[in-house]
């Protein structure tokens, strides 16, 4: 049985769009569902999806609780309880203080990106301190071109990128979740 506890987080801003800026990306339905499904899976605490958009928090409200408590919850009760894990919070310090809450002290922040940067974590690594730790681990994934820099400078722990066979690396958010939980957690 893993020592520590995670969370995952998709983060809709701050986040780059293509030029740099930093924009706030629109949730999309296929990251709540295949996610919330990643983390149930795997075994997360909660899936945060953060939005600072009042309109787009109550389109994810509504969407879960159809799955959770209306005809979709007796239809399909797989996929109730992956929505089950899903909270929308507005920013990501209010993510941290709802596990800090929680969990009785704030969480290991570690985030992720394509790109290599120096003093990476590995997955073995990580895996192995959740196994023998008891921290409480909030995994961060990006939207739009990726987190800010200032997100980065911020986690505690940056993990070091999946890559494949060749240069290409740039993978949609739901793979990159499954994969890194998959090394992190999988038996
Ligand atoms: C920048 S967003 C791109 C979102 C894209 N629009 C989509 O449909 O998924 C992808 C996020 O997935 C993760 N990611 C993607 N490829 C990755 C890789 N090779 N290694 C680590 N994380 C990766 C990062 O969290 C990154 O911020």
């Amino acid at each position: 049985m893993r020592g520590s506890s995670f969370s995952v987080a998709l983060i809709h801003h701050p986040v780059y769009d293509k030029n740099r800026q930093v924009v706030t990306t629109a949730v999309t339905n296929l990251d709540i569902h295949d996610i919330a499904r990643a983390s149930r899976t795997f075994g997360a605490d909660r899936y945060y999806l953060v939005t600072p958009v009042a309109e787009q928090q109550g389109l994810v409200t509504r969407i879960v609780n159809h799955w959770r408590h209306g005809w979709g919850a007796t239809y399909n009760p797989k996929r109730k309880a992956a929505l089950e894990l899903v909270t929308v919070l507005p920013t990501l310090d209010d993510v941290k203080e709802e596990m800090s809450l929680r969990h009785g002290k704030p969480p290991r922040v570690v985030v992720t990106g394509a790109a290599g940067r120096p003093g990476c974590v590995t997955t073995a690594q990580l895996s192995e301190s959740m196994a023998s730790g008891d921290e409480s681990y909030l995994l961060l994934f990006g939207t739009g071109w990726g987190m800010t820099e200032e997100i980065f400078a911020s986690a505690d722990l940056v993990l070091e990128p999946i890559v494949g066979c060749g240069d290409y690396n740039h993978l949609s958010v739901r793979s990159a979740v499954s994969i890194y939980l998959d090394r992190l957690c999988g038996r």
